[in-house]
């Protein structure tokens, strides 16, 4: 971990509030490894970042905490893991104590998770008054985390008191939660949800209506890493044995990501804060975060592989971004993927056909083994594409290797409703 190398200028443009706080800019460095020290805390802190989610912390122990095994498999662009180590709610509140004293304009968010059986909802108002009185600016209710009974559920027959990912997936339950922590404390307070059930949409609504401050989507998705079919004792972890389901997140899983954000933003209207997260590795990424829904940006991957002060150029890159556009605020481009993303039933087509550049073409053969067309074949080692059987999909401009193939569009189809 280096301490940053570039010191961040703050720019009211990317200024926002939530409650009486205050963020200098989109980016929360997301709950996880990067977020469990105040090291951490203080070179986030001048990197430029507005705020950190700290490691999730459960009450009471014992619950799952393991020595932490990760992965990062680069060509497929996911990082994945099972074993993790959480923090006791006591080092919560000392690391929040700590990063209060060793920090000034960061904002510190509790990360927290009953798994007791104290009665209705009185363990997560505990957690939370103390977080608060430890000195967190906001509550973030984990209602995500797929790595709790989630899992196990998932990879064995017993079934657990629903926690994370399995709670999260409950309207009611977990609105019902949020309902009770905004009673309990003063400062905001956020809910992490989850996709998995498929009812985030509803979920997020369901606690705008009993007053979370801002929904934040997502976490890591449940999923099956890579593993060795010649061995399938061993999992693709080192200094692990098993194969487990996976917590992955990374650049894998931010497409899913945009749509969970875009869906809650629909769902919930333009008034309520949204943080969004998922596979965000640049600018480009968070802008387009931005677009489709999120007022805040969070980061965890990215960070565990890189560190913090990549944060200052992508600020640098936004601001440009900005200027090229004449925006003035980030609120200025918030949502206008929204408003864009159109419904399948209302799409502009325009009629066309492939055509190949014969100067380019080395007939090697790629297009024409397009497994859905009938329109190419190779004719004195070189591709001939006959306009007519040619249903214009495009997937030969992408196989073919050297940039032969391009599509004409020949006018705009007529729409069928
Ligand atoms: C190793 C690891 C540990 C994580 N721990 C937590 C956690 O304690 N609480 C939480 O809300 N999210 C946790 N997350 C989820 C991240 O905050 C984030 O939502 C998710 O990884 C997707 O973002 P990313 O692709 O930028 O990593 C963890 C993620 C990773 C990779
Ligand atoms: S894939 Fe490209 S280079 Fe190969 S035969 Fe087709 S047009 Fe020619
Ligand atoms: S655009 Fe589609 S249908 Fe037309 S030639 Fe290429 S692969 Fe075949």
């Amino acid at each position: 971990m280096r301490k940053s190398s570039q010191i961040y200028q703050d720019d009211e443009r990317f200024a926002l509030a939530i409650g009486n706080v205050k963020f200098r800019n989109n980016f929360i460095v997301a709950s996880g490894p990067t977020v469990k020290w105040k090291e951490q805390l203080v070179l986030a802190e001048e990197s430029g970042w507005a705020g950190a989610s700290l490691k999730l912390a459960f009450e009471p122990e014992p619950y799952i905490s393991l020595p932490p095994r990760y992965r990062w498999f680069g060509k497929e662009k996911y990082h994945a893991f099972t074993a993790e180590k959480r923090l006791t709610f006591e080092q919560c509140l000392k690391l929040l104590e700590d990063g209060r004293k060793a920090t000034r304009n960061l904002v510190l968010f509790a990360n927290i998770t009953y798994v007791g059986d104290k009665p209705g909802v009185t363990g997560w108002e505990d957690m939370a008054r103390k977080a608060e009185s430890a000195g967190a600016h906001a509550i973030e209710l984990n209602m995500c985390c797929p790595n709790m009974s989630f899992n196990v559920a998932l990879s064995e027959k017993t079934r657990t008191a629903q926690t994370g990912a399995s709670m999260g997936q409950n309207a009611t339950v977990v609105s019902m939660i949020v309902e009770a922590v905004k009673q309990a404390v003063k400062i905001p307070v956020f809910v992490k949800i989850t996709p998995e059930g498929g009812r985030i949409a509803e979920v997020a609504k369901a606690c705008y209506d009993k007053g979370a401050d801002c929904v934040c989507s997502v976490a890591n998705r449940l999923a099956i890493a890579e593993f060795d079919i010649e061995n399938i004792n061993q999992g693709p972890y080192r200094l692990q044995d098993e194969p487990t389901l996976a917590c992955f997140s990374g650049p894998w899983i931010k497409p899913l990501a945009l749509r969970d954000v875009y869906e809650i933003r629909r769902k919930a209207g333009k008034a309520p804060f949204l943080l969004g997260t998922g596979g965000i590795a640049s600018a480009r990424d968070a802008i387009q975060f931005i677009m489709c829904g999120a007022d805040l940006i969070g980061v965890c991957t990215e960070t565990m592989l890189h560190g913090f002060d990549f944060l200052p150029k992508w600020l640098k890159q936004m601001q440009e971004f900005m200027d090229r556009h004449g925006f003035k605020n980030y609120r200025e481009f918030r949502d206008l993927a929204v408003d864009k993303i159109t419904s399948a039933d209302k799409l502009t087509l325009h009629g066309g056909y492939a055509e190949v550049d014969l100067d380019k073409c080395t007939g090697c053969g790629l297009c024409s083994a397009v497994g859905h067309c009938n329109a190419i074949t190779i004719v004195d080692k070189q591709s001939r594409i006959d306009r007519k059987k040619c249903l214009a999909c495009s997937t030969c401009v992408d196989v073919c290797p050297t940039g032969a193939i391009r599509m004409v569009a020949t006018g705009v189809l007529e729409k069928k409703s």
